[in-house]
């Protein structure tokens, strides 16, 4: 059994499409041990109540400096036994220690076919509000795993999304994460949990 920690930020839509997809059993051998944000408002925290999960708040402003709140974050999911972590919009930058000791164990959900529209910068609707200002008529979501780098880690899915004429940021995000983000997220974490790709 894969144990996994969420990190949110926001909304909690991937967080929300892995639990749904653990109940419905298309995701076997994982179970969510720590969901944890690094805001207190985030949507994402009720979410994981809802479903009887553990939840925490780490976030940075209840912290001296970025060092302290980067060994709380360790330390919380050190606790847990933790064999995957898994960023499904997570907006704050993961401590290099951490992806020293999870090497492998970590993936990403970026709402963009990478390498377009990522790394520092890009996140959230400002993704897609870049692909439109560039005008491409596809986009799409990756799942990665983590290094050092931003969105720069091996690549595990990806899916494309066609870009509709009139689409405004707000649309396009919701149909990237309809069509590819919260369908290749829990793909991602069954096929780890199940040795269809390794975990390194
Ligand atoms: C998702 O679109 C995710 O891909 C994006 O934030 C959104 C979170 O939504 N992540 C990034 O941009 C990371 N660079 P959610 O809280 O509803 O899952």
């Amino acid at each position: 059994m894969l144990n996994v920690a969420v990190l949110v930020s926001g909304g909690g839509t991937n967080l929300q499409a892995i639990i749904d997809a653990i109940k419905a059993g298309s995701i076997t051998n994982a179970q969510i041990k720590v969901v944890i944000s690094n805001n207190k408002d985030a949507y994402a925290l009720e979410r994981a109540k809802a479903a009887g999960i553990k939840e925490l708040c780490i976030s940075p402003k209840d912290f001296e400096d970025r060092a302290k709140f980067n060994e709380a974050l360790i330390d919380a999911i050190d606790k847990e036994n933790i064999d995957l972590i898994v960023l499904a919009g997570f907006l704050v930058v993961i401590p290099e220690a951490m992806v020293k000791k999870y090497k492998n164990r970590i993936i990403n959900i970026h709402p963009s076919l990478i390498p377009s529209f990522c790394g520092k910068g890009y996140y959230g609707l400002k993704v897609h509000e870049a692909a439109l200002a560039r005008g491409v008529k596809v986009t799409g979501a990756t799942v990665h795993f983590v290094d050092e780098g931003t969105d720069t880690g091996p690549i595990i899915y990806q899916k494309a999304v066609e870009i509709k004429e009139g689409d405004t940021p707000e649309v396009l995000q919701r149909r990237v994460m309809e069509e590819a983000e919260w369908k290749l997220l829990p793909q991602a974490i069954d096929a780890l949990a199940n040795g269809r790709v390794k975990l390194g």
